[in-house]
């Protein structure tokens, strides 16, 4: 019988609404199920409920200022900068750069969003294809994912060896002090979603047309290996989290007070003329931090 969700033409949907029903923990079920729509899901989250859209709305845009200023002084002093979005599938890496991109001209602030390695890629050195992306004086690069799929996807898929991955965290550390020296500005964000917030995204996801494109195999098979992707998160995190290139974890349950932070943590780590301290203001601590804010 047809569901009301699927669509023979886009691939995956109905997945994951069969995955809620018949494979998620019981208790993930529930705290959905009885969830309302603003209700942060994660008990743990120091927050009950969602940023209101009129705050989030008057936030976003006194930092969108600061953000197109930073980018003003990027381009007259011919700075590089580069952000990386990395985190599980629907942690909100896209929204957070179209949130920070949107009143930047694209030619001077662009994203990076590789897809699957081809043939000649994969037999490159690896970090090959992401430092041909990397910004000249006066860009801005938002890598939307990045080179350290290779600690946490590919290790819970299996897209590279064991070897591989031990030879890239044994040149990570080098190759990301070497940009840092050669003098571009890096900022690493690691956004953290919960187990049921990532569940309830992906359902809204599949029900809406304009969201289903975002569904992949890659979040459909991911949905069962949840521990594998924490234990491969907590290597990753604990072998790149350096005093050169340090990482700022976000929790992100709550994606617009996770995008305020995460725009404010760029701004704060950015020096730029005209800066206004008190309109950037602090990373709200309660979910912004270190490697220990995970969850
Ligand atoms: P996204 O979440 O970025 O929309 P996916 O969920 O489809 O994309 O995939 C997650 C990541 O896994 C992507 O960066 C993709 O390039 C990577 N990936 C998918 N398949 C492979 C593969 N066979 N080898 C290496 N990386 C892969
Ligand atoms: C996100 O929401 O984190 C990304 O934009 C999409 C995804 O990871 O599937």
């Amino acid at each position: 019988m047809a569901r009301k969700t699927a669509s023979p033409e886009i691939p995956f949907v109905g997945a994951i609404s069969r995955f809620f029903q018949h494979d998620a923990p019981p208790d993930l079920r529930r705290t959905i199920g009885q969830a309302g729509k603003d209700d942060i899901l994660d008990p743990d989250f120091p927050y009950r409920g969602e940023m209101s859209r009129r705050d989030y709305e008057s936030r976003a845009q006194t930092l969108q200022v600061e953000l197109v200023k930073m980018l003003r002084d990027v381009i007259a002093t011919g700075k590089r900068v580069v952000v990386l979005f990395e985190g599980r599938d629907a942690a909100g890496k896209g929204g957070t750069i179209e949130a920070m991109r949107e009143n930047l001209n694209p030619r001077s602030a662009y994203i990076v969003a590789l897809p699957t390695p081809t043939g000649r890629e994969a037999g490159q050195w690896y970090f090959q294809r992401y430092v041909a992306q990397l910004p000249t004086a006066g860009e801005i690069a938002l890598f939307d994912r990045s080179w350290y799929n290779r600690g946490v996807v590919e290790r819970v898929f299996g897209f590279s060896t064991d070897a591989q991955r031990v030879q890239f965290f044994r040149q990570l550390p080098d190759f990301e002090k070497m940009l840092v020296d050669d003098g571009i500005a890096m900022v690493k964000l690691w956004l953290n979603v919960g187990r049921a917030e990532q569940l309830r995204r992906f359902l809204n996801r599949e029900k809406d047309p304009l969201k289903q494109w975002k569904l992949s195999r890659i979040d459909v098979e991911g949905l069962g290996r949840w521990d594998d992707y924490t234990v491969a998160i907590r290597e990753t995190l604990s072998l790149s989290h350096t005093p050169v290139a340090p990482w700022t974890v976000i929790r992100s349950d709550d994606k617009r007070r996770a995008r305020i932070a995460a725009m404010q943590t760029v701004l704060n780590r950015i020096d730029y003329a005209g800066k206004d301290p008190a309109a950037v203001g602090t990373p709200d601590p309660q979910i912004t931090g270190g490697p220990e804010m995970l969850v």
